[in-house]
Protein backbone atom coordinates (compact mmCIF):
# COMPACT_ATOMS: atom_id res chain seq x y z
CA UNK A 1 0.00 0.00 0.00
CA UNK A 2 1.29 3.34 -0.88
CA UNK A 3 1.41 6.29 1.43
CA UNK A 4 -1.64 7.90 0.20
CA UNK A 5 -4.06 4.84 0.30
CA UNK A 6 -2.41 4.85 4.29
CA UNK A 7 -3.42 8.19 4.19
CA UNK A 8 -6.87 7.88 2.80
CA UNK A 9 -7.80 4.80 4.86
CA UNK A 10 -6.61 6.14 8.18
CA UNK A 11 -8.56 9.87 7.40
CA UNK A 12 -11.82 8.06 6.75
CA UNK A 13 -11.29 6.19 9.95
CA UNK A 14 -10.36 9.33 12.10
CA UNK A 15 -13.33 11.37 10.20
CA UNK A 16 -16.01 8.41 10.28
CA UNK A 17 -15.25 7.97 14.06
CA UNK A 18 -18.01 8.82 15.91
CA UNK A 19 -18.92 9.22 19.92
CA UNK A 20 -21.74 6.62 20.15
CA UNK A 21 -23.41 5.76 23.39
CA UNK A 22 -26.55 4.01 22.11
CA UNK A 23 -25.41 0.41 21.28
CA UNK A 24 -27.45 -2.92 19.78
CA UNK A 25 -27.20 -5.26 22.21
CA UNK A 26 -25.01 -7.71 20.43
CA UNK A 27 -21.74 -8.74 22.85
CA UNK A 28 -18.33 -7.58 22.49
CA UNK A 29 -15.69 -10.40 23.46
CA UNK A 30 -13.05 -10.08 25.91
CA UNK A 31 -10.86 -10.22 22.63
CA UNK A 32 -11.49 -7.80 20.94
CA UNK A 33 -11.25 -5.66 23.83
CA UNK A 34 -7.82 -6.94 24.95
CA UNK A 35 -7.06 -6.33 20.95
CA UNK A 36 -8.03 -2.65 21.12
CA UNK A 37 -6.33 -2.75 24.37
CA UNK A 38 -2.77 -3.51 22.55
CA UNK A 39 -3.10 -1.10 19.87
CA UNK A 40 -3.91 1.43 21.95
CA UNK A 41 -1.27 1.28 24.00
CA UNK A 42 1.40 2.20 20.88
CA UNK A 43 0.51 6.15 21.78
CA UNK A 44 3.31 8.51 22.34
CA UNK A 45 4.35 8.94 25.88
CA UNK A 46 7.56 11.17 27.11
CA UNK A 47 9.99 9.40 29.22
CA UNK A 48 8.20 6.10 28.10
CA UNK A 49 6.06 6.18 31.17
CA UNK A 50 3.53 4.25 29.64
CA UNK A 51 1.87 6.19 32.02
CA UNK A 52 -2.43 4.18 31.02
CA UNK A 53 -4.19 1.75 33.11
CA UNK A 54 -7.43 -0.09 32.29
CA UNK A 55 -10.14 -1.78 34.21
CA UNK A 56 -12.59 -3.68 32.19
CA UNK A 57 -16.16 -4.32 33.60
CA UNK A 58 -17.57 -7.35 32.14
CA UNK A 59 -21.52 -7.37 31.34
CA UNK A 60 -22.96 -9.03 34.53
CA UNK A 61 -20.36 -8.76 36.81
CA UNK A 62 -20.46 -8.04 40.37
CA UNK A 63 -18.34 -4.80 40.09
CA UNK A 64 -20.58 -3.36 36.70
CA UNK A 65 -23.57 -3.54 39.15
CA UNK A 66 -21.67 -2.36 42.26
CA UNK A 67 -20.60 0.69 40.05
CA UNK A 68 -23.71 0.98 38.38
CA UNK A 69 -25.72 1.27 42.09
CA UNK A 70 -22.93 4.11 42.78
CA UNK A 71 -23.81 5.99 40.02
CA UNK A 72 -27.35 5.54 40.62
CA UNK A 73 -26.80 6.64 44.49
CA UNK A 74 -24.61 9.56 43.09
CA UNK A 75 -26.70 10.85 40.20
CA UNK A 76 -30.03 10.80 42.49
CA UNK A 77 -28.06 13.04 44.72
CA UNK A 78 -26.46 15.76 42.38
CA UNK A 79 -29.33 16.23 39.46
CA UNK A 80 -30.43 19.95 39.88
CA UNK A 81 -33.56 19.34 39.53
CA UNK A 82 -35.21 17.04 41.51
CA UNK A 83 -38.05 15.96 39.37
CA UNK A 84 -35.66 14.45 37.24
CA UNK A 85 -33.44 12.87 39.48
CA UNK A 86 -34.74 9.38 39.89
CA UNK A 87 -35.00 9.27 36.06
CA UNK A 88 -31.97 10.26 35.44
CA UNK A 89 -30.59 8.17 38.01
CA UNK A 90 -32.33 4.86 37.06
CA UNK A 91 -31.01 5.60 33.05
CA UNK A 92 -27.38 6.25 34.04
CA UNK A 93 -27.81 2.42 35.99
CA UNK A 94 -29.44 1.10 32.97
CA UNK A 95 -26.68 2.56 31.03
CA UNK A 96 -24.15 1.20 33.02
CA UNK A 97 -25.60 -2.57 33.01
CA UNK A 98 -26.66 -2.64 29.57
CA UNK A 99 -23.64 -1.39 27.72
CA UNK A 100 -21.80 -4.22 25.81
CA UNK A 101 -18.19 -3.44 27.03
CA UNK A 102 -17.65 -0.90 29.51
CA UNK A 103 -13.73 0.40 30.55
CA UNK A 104 -12.43 2.73 32.34
CA UNK A 105 -9.03 4.26 31.86
CA UNK A 106 -6.85 5.97 34.05
CA UNK A 107 -3.34 8.26 34.34
CA UNK A 108 -0.70 7.15 36.41
CA UNK A 109 0.90 10.33 38.31
CA UNK A 110 4.38 11.40 37.44
CA UNK A 111 7.26 12.76 40.05
CA UNK A 112 6.36 16.06 39.73
CA UNK A 113 3.38 18.34 38.17
CA UNK A 114 5.15 18.50 34.55
CA UNK A 115 5.34 14.84 34.26
CA UNK A 116 1.72 14.19 35.26
CA UNK A 117 0.67 16.46 32.62
CA UNK A 118 2.63 14.87 29.97
CA UNK A 119 1.56 11.40 31.32
CA UNK A 120 -2.29 12.82 30.63
CA UNK A 121 -1.48 14.11 27.64
CA UNK A 122 -0.30 10.56 26.44
CA UNK A 123 -3.12 8.55 27.93
CA UNK A 124 -5.92 11.07 26.15
CA UNK A 125 -3.61 9.80 22.69
CA UNK A 126 -4.16 6.43 23.74
CA UNK A 127 -8.29 7.05 24.08
CA UNK A 128 -8.46 8.27 20.89
CA UNK A 129 -5.78 5.21 19.60
CA UNK A 130 -8.55 2.87 21.48
CA UNK A 131 -11.74 4.45 20.01
CA UNK A 132 -9.85 4.53 16.35
CA UNK A 133 -9.24 0.68 17.00
CA UNK A 134 -12.77 -0.02 17.83
CA UNK A 135 -14.04 2.24 14.82
CA UNK A 136 -11.84 -0.22 12.56
CA UNK A 137 -13.61 -3.38 14.34
CA UNK A 138 -17.02 -2.04 13.61
CA UNK A 139 -17.66 -1.07 17.67
CA UNK A 140 -18.50 2.65 18.75
CA UNK A 141 -17.33 4.20 21.91
CA UNK A 142 -18.83 6.96 23.55
CA UNK A 143 -15.92 9.05 26.40
CA UNK A 144 -17.76 10.34 29.27
CA UNK A 145 -16.11 12.27 32.08
CA UNK A 146 -19.78 12.50 33.42
CA UNK A 147 -21.86 11.04 35.76
CA UNK A 148 -20.08 7.91 35.15
CA UNK A 149 -16.27 9.18 37.14
CA UNK A 150 -17.74 12.02 39.32
CA UNK A 151 -18.55 9.71 42.43
CA UNK A 152 -15.66 9.16 44.82
CA UNK A 153 -16.37 5.60 45.64
CA UNK A 154 -15.99 4.59 41.87
CA UNK A 155 -12.10 4.52 42.77
CA UNK A 156 -12.48 2.44 45.64
CA UNK A 157 -15.45 0.01 43.65
CA UNK A 158 -12.40 -0.64 40.80
CA UNK A 159 -10.14 -0.48 43.28
CA UNK A 160 -7.97 1.62 42.06
CA UNK A 161 -4.85 3.70 43.69
CA UNK A 162 -6.31 6.99 45.29
CA UNK A 163 -3.55 9.09 43.32
CA UNK A 164 -4.33 7.51 39.59
CA UNK A 165 -6.14 10.09 37.54
CA UNK A 166 -9.24 9.45 35.60
CA UNK A 167 -9.14 9.90 32.17
CA UNK A 168 -12.64 8.42 31.58
CA UNK A 169 -15.67 5.61 31.11
CA UNK A 170 -15.43 4.62 27.55
CA UNK A 171 -18.42 3.05 26.82
CA UNK A 172 -18.44 0.52 24.25
CA UNK A 173 -20.53 -1.63 21.68
CA UNK A 174 -21.93 -2.11 18.34
CA UNK A 175 -23.54 1.16 17.27
CA UNK A 176 -27.40 1.77 16.70
CA UNK A 177 -27.22 5.52 15.62
CA UNK A 178 -24.66 7.13 12.96
CA UNK A 179 -24.46 10.51 14.60
CA UNK A 180 -23.46 13.06 12.24
CA UNK A 181 -21.28 16.31 13.66
CA UNK A 182 -19.05 18.89 12.19
CA UNK A 183 -15.82 20.46 12.62
CA UNK A 184 -14.79 23.98 11.47
CA UNK A 185 -12.37 24.24 8.59
CA UNK A 186 -8.67 24.82 9.05
CA UNK A 187 -8.37 28.17 7.80
CA UNK A 188 -10.52 28.88 10.79
CA UNK A 189 -8.08 27.17 13.35
CA UNK A 190 -4.91 27.44 11.99
CA UNK A 191 -2.37 30.74 12.50
CA UNK A 192 -0.26 30.20 9.38
CA UNK A 193 3.15 32.71 10.05
C1 LIG B 1 -12.20 14.44 27.58
C2 LIG B 1 -13.54 14.17 26.96
C3 LIG B 1 -14.62 13.99 27.78
C4 LIG B 1 -15.88 13.71 27.25
N1 LIG B 1 -16.94 13.52 28.09
C5 LIG B 1 -18.17 13.30 27.60
C6 LIG B 1 -19.28 13.11 28.46
O1 LIG B 1 -19.14 13.13 29.68
N2 LIG B 1 -20.48 12.89 27.90
C7 LIG B 1 -20.66 12.86 26.53
O2 LIG B 1 -21.78 12.69 26.08
N3 LIG B 1 -19.62 13.01 25.69
C8 LIG B 1 -18.38 13.23 26.18
N4 LIG B 1 -17.31 13.37 25.33
C9 LIG B 1 -17.52 13.20 23.88
C10 LIG B 1 -17.65 14.53 23.16
O3 LIG B 1 -18.84 15.16 23.54
C11 LIG B 1 -17.60 14.27 21.64
O4 LIG B 1 -16.30 13.86 21.31
C12 LIG B 1 -17.95 15.51 20.85
O5 LIG B 1 -19.32 15.80 20.95
C13 LIG B 1 -17.62 15.36 19.37
O6 LIG B 1 -18.30 14.24 18.81
P1 LIG B 1 -17.50 13.11 18.02
O7 LIG B 1 -16.59 12.44 19.02
O8 LIG B 1 -18.55 12.19 17.50
O9 LIG B 1 -16.73 13.78 16.95
C14 LIG B 1 -16.05 13.63 25.83
C15 LIG B 1 -14.94 13.81 25.00
C16 LIG B 1 -13.70 14.06 25.56
C17 LIG B 1 -12.51 14.27 24.64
Amino acid sequence: MSNLDDFGTLQRLIKNRRTVRSFTPDPVDDDVIAEIIDTAVWAPNHRMTEPWRFVVLRKGGERRAAIADVVYNWTLANTPNPNRGSAAAVEAKEEILNTPALVYTFALPGANPEVSEENYAAVACAVQNFMLAAHARGLAVGWSTGRTCKPAEVRETLGVDPDWKMVGCLFIGHPAVSPVTERKPEATVTKWL
